[in-house]
Protein backbone atom coordinates (compact mmCIF):
# COMPACT_ATOMS: atom_id res chain seq x y z
CA UNK A 1 0.00 0.00 0.00
CA UNK A 2 2.98 2.28 0.49
CA UNK A 3 6.21 2.76 -0.80
CA UNK A 4 8.92 2.40 1.98
CA UNK A 5 11.50 5.32 1.25
CA UNK A 6 14.83 4.96 1.30
CA UNK A 7 16.34 7.79 0.00
CA UNK A 8 16.68 10.89 1.26
CA UNK A 9 15.49 13.54 -1.07
CA UNK A 10 12.88 17.13 0.12
CA UNK A 11 9.65 16.45 -0.47
CA UNK A 12 7.94 19.55 0.10
CA UNK A 13 4.49 18.22 -0.57
CA UNK A 14 3.22 14.32 -0.34
CA UNK A 15 0.72 13.40 -2.99
CA UNK A 16 -0.68 10.08 -1.39
CA UNK A 17 -3.82 8.61 -3.17
CA UNK A 18 -6.64 9.40 -0.19
CA UNK A 19 -8.93 12.22 0.19
CA UNK A 20 -6.97 15.00 1.80
CA UNK A 21 -8.18 15.81 4.65
CA UNK A 22 -5.95 19.45 5.42
CA UNK A 23 -2.28 20.62 4.10
CA UNK A 24 -0.88 22.57 7.44
CA UNK A 25 2.08 24.37 7.56
CA UNK A 26 4.43 20.98 8.05
CA UNK A 27 2.18 18.19 7.34
CA UNK A 28 -0.19 16.73 4.75
CA UNK A 29 -2.82 15.41 6.40
CA UNK A 30 -4.90 12.33 4.90
CA UNK A 31 -8.65 11.71 5.52
CA UNK A 32 -9.55 7.75 6.11
CA UNK A 33 -12.71 7.90 7.76
CA UNK A 34 -12.36 7.27 11.02
CA UNK A 35 -8.49 7.55 10.87
CA UNK A 36 -6.10 9.96 9.30
CA UNK A 37 -2.55 9.83 7.48
CA UNK A 38 -0.18 12.44 8.88
CA UNK A 39 2.82 12.56 6.60
CA UNK A 40 5.59 14.87 7.80
CA UNK A 41 6.95 16.78 4.94
CA UNK A 42 10.24 18.74 4.87
CA UNK A 43 8.37 22.13 4.88
CA UNK A 44 9.51 24.52 7.45
CA UNK A 45 7.48 27.99 9.04
CA UNK A 46 8.49 31.19 10.59
CA UNK A 47 6.32 33.65 11.86
CA UNK A 48 3.14 31.73 11.25
CA UNK A 49 4.64 31.33 7.41
CA UNK A 50 5.96 28.77 5.06
CA UNK A 51 9.59 29.19 3.55
CA UNK A 52 10.18 28.20 -0.12
CA UNK A 53 13.21 25.97 0.90
CA UNK A 54 12.50 22.50 2.30
CA UNK A 55 15.18 21.05 5.17
CA UNK A 56 16.64 17.42 4.12
CA UNK A 57 15.85 15.01 6.70
CA UNK A 58 13.49 17.02 8.43
CA UNK A 59 9.87 15.16 8.10
CA UNK A 60 11.67 11.47 9.58
CA UNK A 61 13.25 12.89 12.16
CA UNK A 62 10.05 15.24 13.38
CA UNK A 63 7.77 12.49 12.68
CA UNK A 64 10.03 9.47 14.62
CA UNK A 65 10.97 11.50 17.33
CA UNK A 66 6.92 11.75 17.47
CA UNK A 67 6.23 8.48 16.95
CA UNK A 68 9.12 7.95 20.05
CA UNK A 69 7.25 10.06 22.31
CA UNK A 70 3.72 9.26 21.73
CA UNK A 71 4.15 5.54 22.55
CA UNK A 72 5.89 6.31 26.09
CA UNK A 73 3.32 8.61 27.01
CA UNK A 74 -0.05 6.29 26.43
CA UNK A 75 0.27 5.03 29.83
CA UNK A 76 0.35 9.02 31.47
CA UNK A 77 -2.37 10.47 28.84
CA UNK A 78 -4.20 8.63 25.77
CA UNK A 79 -3.33 10.58 22.27
CA UNK A 80 -4.16 9.60 18.50
CA UNK A 81 -1.52 7.38 17.77
CA UNK A 82 -1.74 4.40 16.18
CA UNK A 83 1.18 3.20 13.50
CA UNK A 84 3.79 4.06 11.92
CA UNK A 85 3.68 4.07 8.32
CA UNK A 86 6.95 5.10 7.53
CA UNK A 87 9.77 7.07 8.04
CA UNK A 88 7.65 10.32 7.47
CA UNK A 89 4.09 9.14 7.64
CA UNK A 90 1.96 7.80 10.77
CA UNK A 91 -1.84 6.60 10.84
CA UNK A 92 -3.57 7.97 13.80
CA UNK A 93 -7.21 8.60 15.39
CA UNK A 94 -9.28 11.54 13.57
CA UNK A 95 -10.82 13.34 16.79
CA UNK A 96 -12.62 16.46 16.96
CA UNK A 97 -9.67 18.90 17.12
CA UNK A 98 -10.10 21.47 20.71
CA UNK A 99 -8.86 25.03 18.96
CA UNK A 100 -6.38 25.79 22.02
CA UNK A 101 -2.12 25.71 21.63
CA UNK A 102 -1.35 24.36 25.14
CA UNK A 103 1.37 26.06 25.56
CA UNK A 104 3.60 25.14 28.49
CA UNK A 105 6.27 26.70 30.32
CA UNK A 106 9.15 26.01 32.88
CA UNK A 107 11.43 28.91 31.89
CA UNK A 108 11.10 32.78 30.73
CA UNK A 109 11.97 32.52 27.08
CA UNK A 110 10.57 34.21 23.71
CA UNK A 111 7.66 35.56 23.89
CA UNK A 112 6.68 35.77 27.34
CA UNK A 113 10.20 37.09 28.39
CA UNK A 114 9.39 40.14 25.40
CA UNK A 115 6.64 40.66 27.68
CA UNK A 116 7.80 40.35 30.83
CA UNK A 117 10.64 42.81 29.71
CA UNK A 118 8.22 45.17 28.98
CA UNK A 119 6.52 45.30 32.37
CA UNK A 120 4.07 42.46 32.16
CA UNK A 121 4.34 40.37 35.10
CA UNK A 122 0.52 38.84 34.36
CA UNK A 123 0.90 36.02 31.53
CA UNK A 124 -2.46 34.21 30.64
CA UNK A 125 -3.72 34.92 33.75
CA UNK A 126 -0.64 33.90 36.02
CA UNK A 127 1.25 36.23 37.72
CA UNK A 128 5.29 36.38 37.49
CA UNK A 129 7.10 37.52 40.43
CA UNK A 130 9.49 40.16 40.06
CA UNK A 131 13.19 40.42 39.16
CA UNK A 132 14.04 37.14 37.11
CA UNK A 133 16.01 37.16 34.19
CA UNK A 134 16.40 35.75 30.31
CA UNK A 135 16.08 31.99 30.44
CA UNK A 136 15.31 32.05 34.12
CA UNK A 137 13.81 29.21 35.28
CA UNK A 138 10.02 29.77 36.38
CA UNK A 139 9.13 29.19 40.36
CA UNK A 140 6.81 26.45 38.81
CA UNK A 141 5.61 25.46 35.12
CA UNK A 142 2.61 28.07 33.70
CA UNK A 143 0.10 27.44 31.06
CA UNK A 144 0.35 30.13 28.80
CA UNK A 145 -2.01 29.06 25.97
CA UNK A 146 -2.84 30.92 22.71
CA UNK A 147 -6.18 29.92 20.30
CA UNK A 148 -5.73 27.63 17.59
CA UNK A 149 -6.61 28.95 14.25
CA UNK A 150 -6.57 27.63 10.54
CA UNK A 151 -5.40 31.40 9.42
CA UNK A 152 -3.51 34.00 11.25
CA UNK A 153 -1.99 34.55 14.23
CA UNK A 154 -2.52 32.64 17.83
CA UNK A 155 -3.64 34.95 20.33
CA UNK A 156 -3.01 34.21 24.24
CA UNK A 157 -6.40 33.01 25.83
CA UNK A 158 -7.11 33.10 29.89
CA UNK A 159 -8.59 29.83 31.39
CA UNK A 160 -12.35 32.20 31.53
CA UNK A 161 -11.96 32.89 28.01
CA UNK A 162 -11.63 29.56 27.10
CA UNK A 163 -14.24 28.55 28.58
CA UNK A 164 -17.01 31.40 28.03
CA UNK A 165 -16.17 31.02 23.93
CA UNK A 166 -17.17 27.62 24.89
CA UNK A 167 -13.22 26.44 23.40
CA UNK A 168 -13.77 23.61 26.29
CA UNK A 169 -16.21 23.44 29.45
CA UNK A 170 -14.36 23.63 32.95
CA UNK A 171 -13.78 20.34 33.67
CA UNK A 172 -12.04 19.73 30.61
CA UNK A 173 -9.95 22.58 31.04
CA UNK A 174 -8.89 20.67 34.37
CA UNK A 175 -8.17 17.42 33.06
CA UNK A 176 -6.22 18.71 30.16
CA UNK A 177 -3.99 21.43 31.98
CA UNK A 178 -3.54 18.32 34.39
CA UNK A 179 -2.22 16.18 31.96
CA UNK A 180 -0.36 18.73 30.10
CA UNK A 181 1.92 19.27 33.31
CA UNK A 182 2.32 15.71 33.60
CA UNK A 183 3.24 14.93 30.45
CA UNK A 184 5.60 17.88 30.56
CA UNK A 185 7.24 16.70 33.65
CA UNK A 186 7.26 13.33 31.53
CA UNK A 187 8.74 14.98 29.08
CA UNK A 188 11.22 17.17 31.37
CA UNK A 189 12.93 13.77 33.01
CA UNK A 190 13.18 11.87 29.98
CA UNK A 191 15.09 14.97 28.53
CA UNK A 192 17.04 15.43 31.49
CA UNK A 193 18.70 11.94 31.44
CA UNK A 194 20.14 12.88 27.98
CA UNK A 195 21.32 16.42 29.32
CA UNK A 196 18.70 18.59 27.33
CA UNK A 197 16.27 21.03 29.05
CA UNK A 198 12.64 21.14 27.28
CA UNK A 199 11.73 25.17 28.62
CA UNK A 200 8.44 25.52 26.87
CA UNK A 201 6.46 23.02 24.55
CA UNK A 202 2.88 23.22 23.05
CA UNK A 203 0.79 20.71 22.60
CA UNK A 204 -2.91 19.88 21.09
CA UNK A 205 -6.14 17.93 22.51
CA UNK A 206 -8.97 16.86 20.68
CA UNK A 207 -12.40 14.52 21.63
CA UNK A 208 -13.05 11.12 20.73
CA UNK A 209 -15.75 9.46 21.62
CA UNK A 210 -16.36 11.34 24.63
CA UNK A 211 -13.02 11.08 25.70
CA UNK A 212 -10.38 13.81 25.64
CA UNK A 213 -7.17 12.55 23.75
CA UNK A 214 -3.64 14.69 23.15
CA UNK A 215 -3.22 14.83 18.95
CA UNK A 216 -1.06 16.48 16.55
CA UNK A 217 2.68 16.46 17.95
CA UNK A 218 4.46 16.02 21.22
CA UNK A 219 7.73 18.37 21.53
CA UNK A 220 9.77 18.46 18.44
CA UNK A 221 12.35 20.83 16.52
CA UNK A 222 9.58 23.03 15.84
CA UNK A 223 7.02 22.47 18.65
CA UNK A 224 9.21 22.91 21.83
CA UNK A 225 12.57 24.45 22.91
CA UNK A 226 15.38 22.02 23.49
CA UNK A 227 18.11 23.46 25.48
CA UNK A 228 21.87 21.82 26.11
CA UNK A 229 22.24 21.29 30.20
CA UNK A 230 26.04 21.85 29.43
CA UNK A 231 25.68 25.13 27.14
CA UNK A 232 22.51 26.56 29.69
CA UNK A 233 23.24 30.37 31.09
CA UNK A 234 20.72 32.26 32.93
CA UNK A 235 20.16 35.63 31.48
CA UNK A 236 21.89 34.58 27.45
CA UNK A 237 20.13 33.89 24.66
CA UNK A 238 20.25 30.24 24.48
CA UNK A 239 20.33 29.71 20.65
CA UNK A 240 23.66 28.69 20.02
CA UNK A 241 22.97 25.40 21.45
CA UNK A 242 19.89 24.86 21.05
CA UNK A 243 17.99 22.15 18.80
CA UNK A 244 14.43 23.76 17.89
CA UNK A 245 13.32 26.66 15.64
CA UNK A 246 15.58 29.57 17.58
CA UNK A 247 18.41 29.07 15.03
CA UNK A 248 16.32 30.36 12.43
CA UNK A 249 13.93 32.86 13.80
CA UNK A 250 17.24 34.37 14.87
CA UNK A 251 18.90 33.93 11.38
CA UNK A 252 15.39 35.45 9.55
CA UNK A 253 15.70 38.51 12.03
CA UNK A 254 18.87 39.27 11.01
CA UNK A 255 17.83 39.47 7.35
CA UNK A 256 15.18 41.44 8.58
CA UNK A 257 12.28 39.04 7.69
CA UNK A 258 9.89 38.81 10.42
CA UNK A 259 6.87 37.53 8.47
CA UNK A 260 5.92 40.52 6.30
CA UNK A 261 6.52 40.42 2.65
CA UNK A 262 7.99 37.70 -0.01
CA UNK A 263 9.33 34.71 2.07
CA UNK A 264 13.01 34.62 1.57
CA UNK A 265 14.94 31.65 0.59
CA UNK A 266 17.06 30.02 2.91
CA UNK A 267 21.01 29.69 1.55
CA UNK A 268 22.57 25.99 1.71
CA UNK A 269 24.19 26.20 5.13
CA UNK A 270 21.31 27.84 7.13
CA UNK A 271 19.69 24.22 5.61
CA UNK A 272 22.17 22.48 6.58
CA UNK A 273 22.27 23.62 10.52
CA UNK A 274 18.76 23.80 10.58
CA UNK A 275 18.93 20.22 9.21
CA UNK A 276 21.49 18.91 12.00
CA UNK A 277 18.74 20.41 14.45
CA UNK A 278 16.18 18.18 13.35
CA UNK A 279 18.22 15.44 13.39
CA UNK A 280 19.66 15.78 15.86
CA UNK A 281 16.77 17.14 18.52
CA UNK A 282 15.38 13.27 17.35
CA UNK A 283 19.09 11.55 17.57
CA UNK A 284 20.03 13.11 21.04
CA UNK A 285 16.53 12.57 22.47
CA UNK A 286 16.06 9.03 21.94
CA UNK A 287 20.52 8.81 23.01
CA UNK A 288 21.75 7.65 20.11
CA UNK A 289 24.03 10.60 20.01
CA UNK A 290 25.62 13.64 22.34
CA UNK A 291 24.74 17.28 21.46
CA UNK A 292 28.74 18.04 21.04
CA UNK A 293 29.39 15.59 18.57
CA UNK A 294 26.37 17.74 16.50
CA UNK A 295 29.26 20.11 15.54
CA UNK A 296 26.26 23.31 15.86
CA UNK A 297 27.54 26.88 14.45
CA UNK A 298 25.28 29.79 16.03
CA UNK A 299 23.58 32.38 14.02
CA UNK A 300 26.83 34.89 14.96
CA UNK A 301 29.10 32.25 13.54
CA UNK A 302 27.47 31.57 10.22
CA UNK A 303 26.53 35.40 9.59
CA UNK A 304 30.03 35.96 9.85
CA UNK A 305 30.59 33.04 7.35
CA UNK A 306 28.13 34.11 5.05
CA UNK A 307 28.89 37.75 4.93
CA UNK A 308 32.82 36.92 4.66
N1 LIG B 1 -5.70 13.35 15.43
C1 LIG B 1 -6.02 14.49 14.82
N2 LIG B 1 -7.31 14.75 14.48
C2 LIG B 1 -7.64 15.92 13.84
N3 LIG B 1 -6.75 16.87 13.50
C3 LIG B 1 -5.45 16.66 13.82
C4 LIG B 1 -5.03 15.47 14.49
N4 LIG B 1 -3.70 15.55 14.68
C5 LIG B 1 -3.30 16.72 14.15
N5 LIG B 1 -4.35 17.40 13.63
C6 LIG B 1 -4.30 18.69 12.91
O1 LIG B 1 -3.63 18.43 11.68
C7 LIG B 1 -2.79 19.52 11.33
C8 LIG B 1 -1.35 19.06 11.25
O2 LIG B 1 -0.65 19.85 10.37
P1 LIG B 1 0.53 20.83 10.78
O3 LIG B 1 1.16 20.43 12.05
O4 LIG B 1 1.33 21.02 9.58
O5 LIG B 1 -0.36 22.08 11.01
P2 LIG B 1 -0.02 23.47 11.60
O6 LIG B 1 1.07 24.13 10.96
O7 LIG B 1 -0.06 23.35 13.04
O8 LIG B 1 -1.24 24.01 10.87
P3 LIG B 1 -2.41 24.82 10.95
O9 LIG B 1 -2.17 25.76 12.06
O10 LIG B 1 -2.29 25.35 9.56
O11 LIG B 1 -3.62 24.00 11.16
C9 LIG B 1 -3.01 20.58 12.41
O12 LIG B 1 -4.02 21.46 12.00
C10 LIG B 1 -3.50 19.75 13.60
O13 LIG B 1 -4.28 20.50 14.50
MG1 LIG C 1 1.29 21.87 13.84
Amino acid sequence: MFEMKTNHEIILETNLPYPLFKRGKVRDVYDLGETLLLASTDRISAFDVNLPTGIPRKGEALNNLSVYWLKRTKKIFPNHYLEQIDDRTMKVQKVERIDIEWVTRGYLYGSAWREYKKGRRTISGVNLPEGLQLAEELPEMILTPTTKTDAGHDVEITKAQAINNKLVNAEEWRELEEATFKLFEFYNKEADSKDIIIPDFKLEYGRYNNNLIQIDEPPTHDSARFWAKQYYKVGEQQEGHALDKEFLREYLKRISFTGEGKPPTLPSLVVEEISKRCTGSYQVLIGKRKIEDLALRSVNELMEELTR
